[in-house]
């Protein structure tokens, strides 16, 4: 099971999650593009709980399942710089979701466009700081 959810493993995973899900989001984008808000709306509940189920499998492999997966990167000042940047992305994009959300269901148009600009900075900074500079290859 371990060496299953190596951490390598695991961002590999990850990677493709983002990257599926991400593809969720510009479609989404398209709808919106073409006047369907609705489907925009429909495509991003799915967004929002696959992103959700993603953080919660990651969560309960780190915690629970391999707890050392990655202690690689606080070994190497490197990676855990890499690491760090990525979360200041990650972390403040998955709490937006909710609000994203929210917002978006209630119709509050301004505060949704104002959250959707921040978001979406976020969440390119997640893309490329994940996929492009954490490594999927196994350490040495
Ligand atoms: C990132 C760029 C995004 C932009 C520019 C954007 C923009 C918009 C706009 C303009 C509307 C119409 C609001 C209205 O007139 O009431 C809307 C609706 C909505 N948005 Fe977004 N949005 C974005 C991302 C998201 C995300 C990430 C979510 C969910 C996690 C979301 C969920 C919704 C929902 C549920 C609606 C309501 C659809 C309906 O009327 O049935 N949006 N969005």
């Amino acid at each position: 099971m371990k060496t299953l959810l190596s951490g390598p493993h695991v961002i590999l995973g990850l990677k493709v999650a983002v990257i599926a899900v991400t593809l969720l989001l510009l479609a989404s984008l398209i709808a919106l593009a073409r006047g369907k808000v609705r489907l925009h709306g429909r495509i991003n509940i799915v967004f929002f709980v696959l992103t959700g189920l993603a953080l919660f499998v990651f969560e309960v492999v780190i915690r629970f399942l391999n707890p050392d997966a990655f202690d690689y990167f606080n070994a190497d000042p490197v990676l855990r710089n890499a690491l760090n940047v990525h979360l200041c992305f990650s972390v403040p994009s998955a709490l937006l979701l909710p609000f994203m959300l929210y917002t978006g269901l209630a119709h509050r148009r301004t505060a949704h466009l104002i959250l959707a600009f921040i978001f979406g900075v976020l969440w390119f900074g997640t893309f490329v700081t994940g996929v492009f500079f954490l490594p999927h290859s196994a350490m040495p």
